[in-house]
C-alpha cells in the first residue's frame, strides 16, 4: 500500500514541455507527478506552444517566472547553466513534435517521460531507444490508467493459472465526443488529432486503442499477438485517411483469439475502456469506468466482484492501493502510481541498477515500442483491404 512516504531519495527536478493552460492532457501529468510531493518537483517549464500564455500559466503554477521559457530549446540551453536545473522532462505535446522533443531532451541529458503514442515510426523508436541507452536515461510512456492496482491483481491471477487457459481477449474503447463534424470545430486538440501530418498514421488507433492495447499486455504479458486483422473506417468524411472507427481481429500465439473495437463516434457512450479476458476455467472483467472491480466469473459458480483494497486480493493487487478498501480510486490515482514508477527507474538508472531495471513493470520505452508497432500493422492491415497480417 502507498501512503505519500518517500520511495525515493529526494524529489526529481521536473520540467514540462506542453500541457499549458488549454492542452488536455497537462494536468493530469501534474497530478501524478506532484501528488505525494516526494517524486517530483516543478522546477521548469515551456508549457505552451504561445511563449506569453505558457509563461502566464506556469508563474500561476507557482514555477520561477525565470524559468517558464518560451520554448524547449531555450529551456534546455538555459536549465543547462544551473547547478539544480531540470533532470526530467514531460513531454505533453501533440503527437507529431514527440520525437523531436525527446531526442533533443535525451541530449540535454535529461530523462524523459513522454505522451502515447510514443512516435510515427518503429526506427524512430529503436533510434532513441539506442540514444537513451548511450545516456543511460530512461524513457518512459503515459499510458494513464497502466497503474490502477487492479490490473496488477488481473496480471498475478492470469500468470497463476487461475482462469485457465487464455482463450478470449476482448478489447473496447469507444465514446463519442467526435460523433459529429463539430468536433474538429470547436476544440484544438481534436483539430490535430485528424491531421495525419501531426496525428500521425491514424486517429483512434493512436489515440485510444494504445492505452487498452498496453493494459491487456500488462494483463497478459506472456501472450503474444500472431496476426491481426482492421477495419478502419472516416464516418466523418473530412477525417479520411485518418480513421474514426476501427474493429479488429486478432490471433494470439498461444491459440487464442480476440476482438477489438475503438471509436471515437459511438453516440451517447460514456463508459470508456473495458477488457475481457476468457479463460478455460473463468472470465475476468476489467472496465476504467468502474476500476475498483473485477469481475471474476467462475464457469458453475455465481459471479463475484473482487473490490479494490480488499485483503482477499494477491500481493500484487495490493502494492500500489491507496487509500484503502472502500474508498474509490481512479484515473489520478493511477498517474500518480505510474508517476511514482518512473521516478523509481529513473533513480534506479542514475545508480546503475541494470538489475532493478530488468524486472521492474512499468510503461517504459519497450511499451512505446509496442505501442507503434500495433499501430504500423493496424494501419497495414486496414490499408491492404482488411486482410490478416503477420504482427511485425
Ligand atoms: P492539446 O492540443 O490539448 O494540448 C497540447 C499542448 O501542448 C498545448 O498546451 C500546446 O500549447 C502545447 N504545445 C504544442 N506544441 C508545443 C511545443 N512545440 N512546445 C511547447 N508546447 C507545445 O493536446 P492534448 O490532447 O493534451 O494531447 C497532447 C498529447 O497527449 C498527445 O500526444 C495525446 O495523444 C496525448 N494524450 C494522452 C492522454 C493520456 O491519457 N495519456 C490523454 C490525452 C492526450
Amino acid at each position: 500500500m502507498l501512503n505519500g512516504e518517500k520511495s525515493i531519495s529526494r524529489p526529481l527536478r521536473w520540467a514540462m514541455i506542453g500541457g499549458g493552460r488549454t492542452g488536455q492532457v497537462g494536468y493530469k501529468h501534474r497530478t501524478g507527478a506532484l501528488r505525494d510531493n516526494t517524486a517530483f518537483r516543478l522546477v521548469a517549464g515551456a508549457f505552451d506552444i504561445d511563449p506569453e500564455r505558457g509563461r502566464d500559466f506556469g508563474v500561476n503554477l507557482g514555477v520561477d517566472p525565470s524559468r517558464c521559457y518560451p520554448d524547449y530549446q531555450t529551456m534546455f540551453e538555459e536549465e543547462a547553466k544551473r547547478p539544480d536545473g531540470a533532470e526530467v522532462v514531460s513531454i505533453a505535446t501533440p503527437n507529431g513534435t514527440h520525437y523531436e522533443i525527446t531526442k533533443a531532451s535525451l541530449n540535454a541529458g535529461m530523462h524523459v517521460i513522454c505522451e502515447k503514442p510514443l512516435f510515427f515510426e518503429i526506427a524512430q523508436v529503436e533510434e532513441i531507444k539506442r540514444l537513451a541507452e548511450q545516456k543511460n536515461k530512461i524513457v518512459g510512456v503515459t499510458y494513464g490508467f497502466s497503474g490502477h492496482p487492479m490490473l496488477f491483481q488481473a496480471r498475478k491471477m492470469i500468470e497463476n493459472g487461475e482462469l485457465g487457459e487464455i482463450r478470449i481477449v476482448s478489447l473496447r474503447y469507444t465514446h463519442g465526443f467526435s460523433a459529429t463534424e463539430d468536433a474538429e470545430k470547436y476544440s484544438e486538440a481534436q483539430k490535430w488529432r485528424v491531421d495525419p501530418k501531426i496525428a500521425g498514421p491514424s486517429f483512434v488507433i493512436g489515440d485510444l486503442s494504445t492505452h487498452t492495447y498496453y493494459m491487456s499486455q500488462l494483463m497478459l504479458p506472456d501472450l503474444k499477438i500472431k496476426q491481426l486483422l482492421c477495419d478502419r473506417q472516416s464516418f466523418i468524411k473530412s477525417r479520411a485517411p485518418l480513421e474514426d472507427n476501427v474493429h479488429m481481429l486478432m490471433h494470439y500465439d498461444n491459440g487464442a483469439v480476440g476482438t477489438a473495437w475503438f471509436s471515437a463516434v459511438d453516440a451517447g457512450y460514456m463508459e470508456s475502456q473495458t477488457i475481457r479476458i476468457v479463460g478455460s476455467k473463468a472470465s475476468i472483467e476489467f472496465s476504467d469506468f468502474q476500476p475498483n472491480r473485477l469481475l471474476y466469473q467462475i464457469q458453475g459458480q455465481p459471479y463475484q466482484i473482487l473490490y479494490h483494497g480488499m485483503p482477499y486480493l494477491k500481493k500484487e493487487g495490493l502494492a500500489d492501493d491507496r487509500f484503502g478498501a472502500l474508498h474509490t480510486e481512479g484515473l489520478g490515482e493511477s498517474w500518480a502510481n505510474i508517476y511514482l514508477k518512473f521516478a523509481r527507474a529513473i533513480e534506479a538508472a542514475d545508480r546503475n541498477d541494470i538489475n532493478f531495471l530488468r524486472t521492474f513493470v512499468y510503461p517504459d520505452i519497450n511499451a512505446g515500442l509496442e505501442g507503434v508497432k500495433w499501430i504500423q500493422n493496424c494501419v497495414r492491415s486496414a490499408d491492404s483491404g482488411s486482410v490478416w497480417v503477420d504482427f511485425q
